[in-house]
């Protein structure tokens, strides 16, 4: 018996929605940086130990005119994909049981690959395959995108690690589970009450505490499991490159470290290196950064490939921002009041705020002079990589459907697990009378009959047109 397959068959890994696999996401970042990524609509995805395929499964909801397929070891979690896959009507994707170390893909190559919770988890034979993959699989134009475990951060949970595997052994799951988590609840403990003693404590007591938020299946696979292996930011970039793969962005910080960090920090690592990279392994450690999520591209594509900031006139702009009632600036949701100065990134956000040119190319509805892109393009990427705006490639009708519908996929999700993924790709857990509401989004009623149905009723009037209006805007409602 394969010994991983044996684990993941004990303790089932939990499925996850990862927001920053989102093949829209990848693609966008791509254009903004000369790469000519296809849309994320009507194109091939990969991903390679997909789990039961929960989040190849949203993308394929979400994307239903793109082909998706999946790969996992674990015989029992393929078929529990393939029958929800079954009852959501899915008829885009496939999910297939092999093994890494030998998949030889034979067909078509694909325009986005996701490689999410594995990477850094196998040992390195396997790593190396996974490249090798990679790059025989990737279209022209294609973006990879492989999270893995990063230092500096990793150093202090390998110290964790250490403490919890020293002490557990080899016996059953749970036996080790409940002895990690006891040797981490007592360095929770002990470092509580010893933190003014050194201060050194407060960094392992903090993240003794995160560890311990995790459930059984976390933290027995991704802290537990029998490889454990981050790496810094500038290895994994050089052993792509021995591919022949170029790392293009990090999916979660798009523009790097003069975007992460405050403003002075970031002018002093600047002034230490001309070279973007280097400057990003720098912030890591100003961000006692864990994990990374490459995007990685041919290296023959990277070559001519540049940051091209007048990439989003072909973008479409989703923005939470309000105007501030004084004219001068907007207001974030998070709590965060930002100064605009340029007078056409300013339209563009008040128009947005207003829902104008919701999922249409910035360039259909703003007349701006043809030079002017580039700068409204820097100043909309330092908002995007600060998560203020999102940009994105889909681009669809302007209006709210009259009928308004979640997917199949959507509602299921509703039904089996009170949550939806919006179209960002991001999960939504939602209370229970907001589930009631929505699983009548089966496109039967036409919206004024929606917010009359009993349950739009037992929500409350307001709340219910909120939710349509926040689906609509973000994309989740089916159009037409
Ligand atoms: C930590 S889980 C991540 C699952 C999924 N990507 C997610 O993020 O929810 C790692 C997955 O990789 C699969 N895996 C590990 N080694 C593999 C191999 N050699 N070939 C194929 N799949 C493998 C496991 O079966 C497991 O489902």
């Amino acid at each position: 018996m394969h010994d991983l397959r044996e684990r993941y068959q004990r303790v089932p890994y939990e499925d996850f929605v990862s927001p920053l696999t989102d093949p829209g996401l990848s693609g966008t970042i791509a254009r903004l940086y000369g790469i000519p990524a296809v849309s994320a609509d009507g194109c091939r995805i990969l991903e390679l130990g997909c789990g039961a395929g929960l989040n190849l499964s949203a993308i394929a909801a979400r994307h239903p005119s793109s082909h998706c397929i999946g790969m996992d070891l674990v015989p029992e979690r393929i078929s529990e994909g393939r029958q929800r896959a079954a009852r959501a009507g899915l008829t885009n994707i496939e999910l297939l049981q092999a093994d890494l170390a030998d998949f030889n893909w034979p067909g078509e190559r694909f325009d986005r690959i996701i490689v999410w919770g594995l990477f850094s988890w196998v040992p390195d034979a396997l790593k190396a395959r996974i490249f090798e993959i990679v790059a025989a699989c990737l279209a022209p134009g294609g973006v990879a995108c492989i999270c893995f475990l990063t230092y500096p951060g990793c150093k202090l949970n390998e110290g964790l690690r250490d403490l919890m595997t020293l002490q557990s052994g080899d016996g059953l799951p749970q036996e080790r589970l409940a002895t990690a988590r006891a040797a981490l609840t007592t360095l929770a403990e002990a470092g509580a009450m010893g933190a003014r003693h050194h201060s050194s404590i407060q960094a392992w007591r903090q993240q003794a505490q995160e560890l311990l938020g995790k459930s059984d299946a976390l933290l027995f696979h991704d802290e537990l499991g029998s490889d454990y292996d981050p790496c810094y930011l500038l290895q994994f970039v050089d052993w792509a490159a021995e591919h022949g793969l170029a790392h293009l962005a990090d999916a979660d910080t798009p523009g790097g470290a003069e975007h992460l960090l405050p403003p002075d920090m970031a002018a002093r690592v600047a002034a230490w290196s001309d070279d973007p990279l280097a400057r990003d392994q720098f912030a890591d450690y100003l961000t006692h950064r864990t994990l990374r999520t490459a995007l990685l591209v041919r290296a023959e594509d990277a070559v001519t490939a540049a940051f091209t900031p007048a990439a989003v006139r072909e973008l479409s702009l989703g923005s939470l921002l309000q105007p501030l009632a004084d004219a001068a600036g907007f207001h974030h949701p998070r709590g965060e009041d930002i100064a605009v100065a340029d007078a056409d990134v300013a339209t563009l956000l008040r128009a947005a705020s207003a829902g104008q040119g919701l999922r249409r190319p910035m360039g259909e509805w703003l007349a701006a002079a043809d030079d002017a892109w580039p700068r409204v393009g820097a100043t909309l990427f330092g908002l995007f990589a600060r998560k203020l705006v999102s940009l994105s490639q889909t681009t669809d009708t302007a209006q709210p459907p009259k009928r308004p519908a979640l997917h199949a996929f959507n509602r299921l999700l509703l039904a089996e697990r009170a949550m939806l993924v919006s179209g960002h790709h991001q999960p939504m857990p939602l209370p229970a009378a907001e589930v009631a509401f929505l699983r009548r989004l089966d496109g039967s009623l036409l919206r004024d009959e929606l917010l009359a149905c009993a349950e739009a009723q037992r929500l409350g009037g307001e709340r219910s047109q909120q939710l349509l209006d926040v689906l609509w805007r973000q994309g989740s409602l089916l159009t037409g």
